[in-house]
């Protein structure tokens, strides 16, 4: 008797504990990063501020007024037309005019990018969003036509799919409406975005995770909840690589399911039918790079994580990199002429992992011919002939 009592006693703990655990609208088996911070909190600390966590969110004014500014508002197409970023009430707006008449005003919604390097801007006009024409680079400190876009008017029917969101979000709930034998329209549910990447986006579904670890405080090493470290070399590339391949594959399956240990052939397939033309832009292709290189070819270890841990932040401290690379590389043979360009132990990215303009994305500035280059760091390790700046 006493047993069955402490057995059910225990059950029903359990059971209301996960009852009591936020809802998730992912499914049942998860529970929303803000559970998390409870026990991970200086991993939360460092994620509040990262650019994965960053990546996307609804657009609060008060942070767009922080670049909001007067003087630098207005982009100029040409003689007659122009978008103003404009304050008014209810929210932050682009505004497009054409000699000097309103011709077009959307609000700024939801804003993709960290600002690491750029932010843009969408708007939702019913179960749809739209990229707002201008975007904001903090390198100069000013807007730009969107990536994409034409250079020589204002444009605001570029669609945002729910793919921006798989790659700069953690879930947007889609549904596909058959318009006709040939095209299918995507509406997405505003109030189901959960913008950025969280922990469960990285980590998959961890409410049994919680509750094991509720249920049992004393336990200390982690249950119900994938471990990285013993994951497959494979695994583990494929665990960054859905995000960090490009977008040229058909996908057969949402990677929003996408979970640790998975394999990426599962999600994608190759694009034999030449899909790729009506996708979004290419860019996040670090990993069949890397994967072309000689480091990661010729050793058997090497990942994403011997150089990045995506839960610190040394980003732009290019002298911590290096002594990744010189963990594998104790000794290197270098010419004298090379030697003599100097600090060749505090930076080897400079020369083996150069910036280099993508083809695909650049930011037209007005008045200017030439577009501004989105510079990425080549992930293909090697030695460049131009590798000494
Ligand atoms: C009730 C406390 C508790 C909560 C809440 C919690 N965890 Fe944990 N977690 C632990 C403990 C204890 C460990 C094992 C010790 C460690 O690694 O910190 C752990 C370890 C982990 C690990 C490391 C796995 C490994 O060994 O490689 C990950 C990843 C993780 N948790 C993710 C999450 C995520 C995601 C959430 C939110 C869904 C979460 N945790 C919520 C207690 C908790
Ligand atoms: C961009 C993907 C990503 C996101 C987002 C992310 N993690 Fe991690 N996390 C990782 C990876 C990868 C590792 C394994 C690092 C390693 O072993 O080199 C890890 C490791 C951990 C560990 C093991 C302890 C450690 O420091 O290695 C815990 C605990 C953890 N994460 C919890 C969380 C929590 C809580 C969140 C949300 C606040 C979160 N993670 C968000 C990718 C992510
Ligand atoms: C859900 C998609 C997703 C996954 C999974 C993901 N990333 Fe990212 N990652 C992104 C996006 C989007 C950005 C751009 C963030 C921004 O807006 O600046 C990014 C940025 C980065 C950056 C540059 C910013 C920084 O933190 O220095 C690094 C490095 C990076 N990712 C490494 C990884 C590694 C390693 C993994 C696997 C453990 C991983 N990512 C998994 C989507 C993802
Ligand atoms: C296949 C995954 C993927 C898709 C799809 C994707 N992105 Fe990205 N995006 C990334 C990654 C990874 C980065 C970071 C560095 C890079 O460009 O490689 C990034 C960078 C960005 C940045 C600059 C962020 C910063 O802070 O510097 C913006 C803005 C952006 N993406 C917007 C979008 C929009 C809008 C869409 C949809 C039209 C989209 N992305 C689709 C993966 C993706
Ligand atoms: C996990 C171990 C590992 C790490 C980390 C690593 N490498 Fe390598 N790297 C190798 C191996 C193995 C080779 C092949 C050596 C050979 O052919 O004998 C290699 C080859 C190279 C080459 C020659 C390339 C060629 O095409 O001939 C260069 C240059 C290089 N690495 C630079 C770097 C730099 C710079 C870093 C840091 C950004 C780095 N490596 C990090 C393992 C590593
Ligand atoms: C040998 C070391 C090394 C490896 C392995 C490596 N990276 Fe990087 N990565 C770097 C360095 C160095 C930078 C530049 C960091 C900076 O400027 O702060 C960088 C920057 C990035 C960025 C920021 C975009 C940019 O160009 O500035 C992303 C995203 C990224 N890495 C993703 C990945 C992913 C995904 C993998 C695995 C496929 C990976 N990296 C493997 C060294 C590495
Ligand atoms: C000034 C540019 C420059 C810097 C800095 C630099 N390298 Fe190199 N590296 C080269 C060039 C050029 C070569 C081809 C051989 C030569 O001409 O010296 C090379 C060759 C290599 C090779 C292949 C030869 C070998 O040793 O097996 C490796 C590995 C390598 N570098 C790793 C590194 C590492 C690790 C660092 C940082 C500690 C570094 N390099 C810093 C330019 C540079």
């Amino acid at each position: 008797m006493a047993t069955i009592f402490i057995v059910v006693v225990i059950l029903s703990r359990c059971m209301n504990l996960a009852d009591q655990l936020p809802e998730d609208i992912r499914g049942e088996n998860y529970t929303g990063a803000a559970t998390c911070v409870k026990c991970h909190q200086d991993l939360s600390k460092s994620f509040a501020h990262n650019p994965h966590g960053l990546t996307s969110k609804l657009v609060v004014d008060q942070n767009l007024l922080s670049i909001f500014d007067p003087d630098s508002n207005t982009f100029k197409f040409n003689q007659n037309e122009k978008v103003v970023v404009e304050k008014r009430p209810g929210g932050i707006f682009q505004v497009a005019y054409s000699k000097d008449h309103e011709v077009q005003s959307q609000r700024f919604d939801v804003a993709f990018g960290s600002g690491e390097k750029a932010f843009t801007y969408g708007y939702w006009k019913g179960k749809k969003l739209y990229e707002l024409p201008l975007s904001y680079f903090p390198a100069i400190k000013n807007w730009a036509i969107s990536p994409g876009f034409p250079s020589n008017t204002y444009y605001y029917e570029r669609g945002i799919t729910s793919r921006c969101f798989e790659c700069h979000g953690s879930y947007v709930e889609k549904k596909l409406i058959q318009k006709s034998t040939f095209s299918v329209d995507e509406e997405m549910e505003k109030g189901s975005v959960i913008y950025g990447i969280d922990c469960e986006r990285c980590h998959g579904p961890g409410k049994e995770h919680v509750v094991f670890h509720m249920e049992n405080p004393q336990e200390k090493s982690s249950k119900f909840i994938a471990i990285y470290k013993i994951l497959t070399r494979k695994q583990k590339m494929d665990a960054c690589g859905v995000c960090h391949s490009g977008n040229a594959l058909m996908q057969h399956k949402s990677v929003f399911d996408f979970k640790p240990g998975d394999h990426l052939e599962d999600y994608y397939e190759q694009d034999l039918a030449g899909f790729g033309g009506g996708k979004p832009d290419v860019h996040g292709n670090q990993t069949p790079m890397l994967m072309n290189s000689a480091c990661y070819l010729k050793s058997e270890n090497m990942t994403c994580q011997s150089c990045h841990n995506t839960h610190e932040s040394i980003k732009g401290n290019l002298a911590v990199y290096s002594q990744r690379c010189m963990s594998c590389h104790k000794t290197t043979n270098h010419s004298k002429q090379t030697l003599s360009k100097g600090m060749l132990t505090a930076n080897c990215i400079d020369c083996h992992m150069p910036k280099e303009p993508s083809k695909l994305i650049s930011f037209q500035m007005a008045g200017k011919a030439e577009a501004n280059p989105y510079l990425l760091r080549s992930h293909h390790i090697a030695i460049y002939s131009t590798g000494s700046n």
